[in-house]
């Protein structure tokens, strides 16, 4: 499937989900108040690949990132409550040790890029379309 629909309402805050799209694990997370705040509150020029957390999102509320770290292609952890989320709050991959913060920004490590945000709408206020 080219784009792939996924109904919100069932995320609660703090919670994150995977889905898979052209093959690759898309990360949904409803982010925090605390997690919004921490990824808007930093400096670009602290940033390796400086993008604006507001650039990122289409509601402050909901971060989709595809879930391949931009090193080599590890799935970064992060995404069950249980997982270590790095130094940032965000994700981690293990592979190298590449730090991701709450808005997939890359912080630390040797990952070159931040996650990617792919390309998705809003079709309601609890649904969106992937691809
Ligand atoms: Fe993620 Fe190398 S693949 S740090």
């Amino acid at each position: 499937l080219s784009s792939t629909e996924l109904d919100l309402a069932p995320i609660r805050e703090g919670q994150a989900i995977t889905v898979t799209w052209r093959g690759k694990p898309v990360f949904v997370r409803r982010r925090t108040a605390d997690e919004i705040k921490l990824a808007g509150d930093v400096k670009l020029s602290d940033l390796p690949d400086p993008q604006p957390d507001q650039s990122r999102v289409k509601k402050p509320e909901w971060l989709v990132v595809v879930g391949v770290c931009t090193h080599l292609g590890c799935v970064p952890l992060g995404q069950k409550s249980t997982d270590p989320r790095g130094d940032y709050g965000g994700w981690f991959c293990p592979c190298h040790g590449s730090h991701y913060d709450t808005s997939g920004r890359i912080r630390k490590g040797p990952a070159p890029a931040n996650l990617t945000v792919p390309g998705y709408e809003f079709l309601s206020d609890t649904k969106i379309r992937i691809g």
